[in-house]
């Protein structure tokens, strides 16, 4: 599991200037994150960034009141809709050994072991959101916004699966969770907007988050959403008195709203961080497998006891933990395209990109399937584009990032013959399956005869 532990890292930060450059590149990257934006640094450079950050903070307390690193989405998310209680964020891991470092300052709070055990579920590269059900009818959806005031995006309710607009019992509360394109709602969505005549979406998450803010496209996308958590609402009580992290989650979907122990990775409940640690590698492991982006793996102290006994400081709770995984997305340039012919005469087109680090290793080439594959996507040579590698699966190009493109660059020419018999190309179209949630798409694929 050497891949887990993978840490990007970043130059130590040298003055009070690159610290506060630095401060507002993250607050940039924030907001365009939470807008739905897409952001000037992917995840890894982020995360990368950040940790420079903290680590100047440490050594230089004195400089710090300025600081944004301790607010929520580093102070650059709002809205005007209160929230019930605070949406918190998670604290992060990063290797086995940190992830035992967090249960010792656990028992440290606890005074004690935890005595209900450890939950383990997927942690869902998504945006945040609350769901009020009011007498079993969907009335809102809000964002988690700084994380006590967030917007209203109540206009996708009624194209988020997992979201039912009416429930079969009258229930009052709110679920808590993630929404997300999956990755086949994600290429359905790009070429609706490609259609449209919009930029396609850099990534998934990106593209949920502007998804949530847009109120008026002329198109509707069809977003997916998994709950992890559960609060009362207008003083109803809908949890049962003392419930586990599970028996929330329970409840909430017998009342018919999707959650993450209805994902393909489960909901896990383990005594010991051991077994915690071997489930989070067992999520690790399908993570390329998987129909949506996950970007780590969330552990809880499972009963409410331990819960409430561990508390929550101003960002995320203390019985919480996001172990996260190795970025599997980057942003690099695509520098060529060359075309292959493969052993049935299919032309198969491959990326050239400027070098990039991707879990563990360094991507230089990535498939792009076909030649409807690259019109879909809208590539021009020259483009910024993000990359996406998890596991094992070849790197794959996803989508331009359209802010990023040089002035004149030119879409990514096809070739007018068989770059091997220099003979003529033929363009069949085939009707294929593509995903799992059924839906079919045409996909044109290049001949050569
Ligand atoms: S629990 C009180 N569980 O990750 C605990 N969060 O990086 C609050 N997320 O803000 C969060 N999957 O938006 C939890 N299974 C999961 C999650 C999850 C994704 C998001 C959530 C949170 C962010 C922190």
């Amino acid at each position: 599991m050497t891949a887990l532990s993978a840490v990007e890292a970043h130059p130590a930060l040298s003055s009070t200037t690159a610290y506060e450059t630095a401060l507002a590149q993250l607050r940039e990257a924030s907001r365009a994150y939470y807008g739905g934006e897409n952001s000037p640094m992917d995840d890894a450079s982020y995360d990368a960034l950040r940790r420079a950050v903290l680590a100047w903070e440490a050594a230089h307390p004195h400089t710090t009141a300025g600081s944004t690193t301790g607010l929520v989405a580093d102070g650059a998310a709002g809205g005007d809709i209160p929230h019930t209680t605070r949406l918190l964020s998670l604290d992060n891991v990063f290797s086995p050994e940190q992830l035992s470092g967090w249960e010792a300052s656990l028992k440290r709070r606890l005074g004690r072991d935890a005595e209900g055990g450890f939950t383990v579920e997927p942690k869902l590269d998504g945006a945040a959101v609350a769901a009020r059900y009011r007498d079993g009818r969907l009335a809102q959806i809000i964002t988690r916004g700084d994380g006590t005031h967030g917007e209203d995006v109540s206009h996708v309710i009624g194209s988020v699966h997992g979201l039912p607009e009416q429930l079969d019992r009258p229930l009052t509360f709110e679920a808590r969770g993630e929404i997300l394109f999956t990755q086949a709602q994600f290429d359905t969505a790009n070429e609706v907007r490609t259609a449209h005549g919009a930029p396609p979406f850099a990534n998934p998450r990106n593209g949920a988050a502007g998804t949530l803010r847009a109120k008026d496209r002329p198109y509707r996308l069809e977003l997916t959403f998994w709950a992890y958590g559960a609060v009362d609402l207008d003083d109803e009580s809908f949890l049962p008195v003392g419930a586990s992290h599970a028996e929330v989650l329970a409840a909430v979907g017998e009342a018919g709203v999707q959650t993450t122990a209805r994902t393909p990775a489960g909901l896990h409940v383990v005594s010991t961080i051991a077994e915690a640690q071997a489930k989070v590698e067992e999520i690790a492991a399908m993570r390329a497998g998987l129909p949506f982006g996950i970007d780590g793996v969330v552990i809880k102290a499972d009963s409410a006891t331990d819960q409430g006994a561990a508390g929550v400081g101003s960002r995320f709770p203390y019985w919480a933990i996001a172990y996260k995984l190795p970025a599997v997305e980057r942003q690099t340039v695509l520098t060529d395209v060359v075309w292959e012919v493969g052993r049935t005469g299919v032309l198969a087109p491959t990326a050239v990109l400027a070098p990039v680090d991707l879990d563990g290793s360094t991507v230089s080439r990535a498939t792009l399937h076909n030649p409807a594959d690259i019109t879909r996507r809208g590539l021009h040579l020259g483009d910024t584009v993000t990359v996406y590698k998890a596991g094992d699966i070849i790197p794959r190009v996803q989508a331009p990032v359209i802010e990023l493109r040089p002035q004149g660059a030119v879409p990514v020419p096809l070739p007018t013959e068989c770059p091997h018999c220099g003979g003529e190309i033929d363009f069949p179209v085939k009707s294929v399956c593509s995903d799992w949630l059924n839906l079919c798409a045409p996909v044109s694929i290049t001949q050569c005869h």
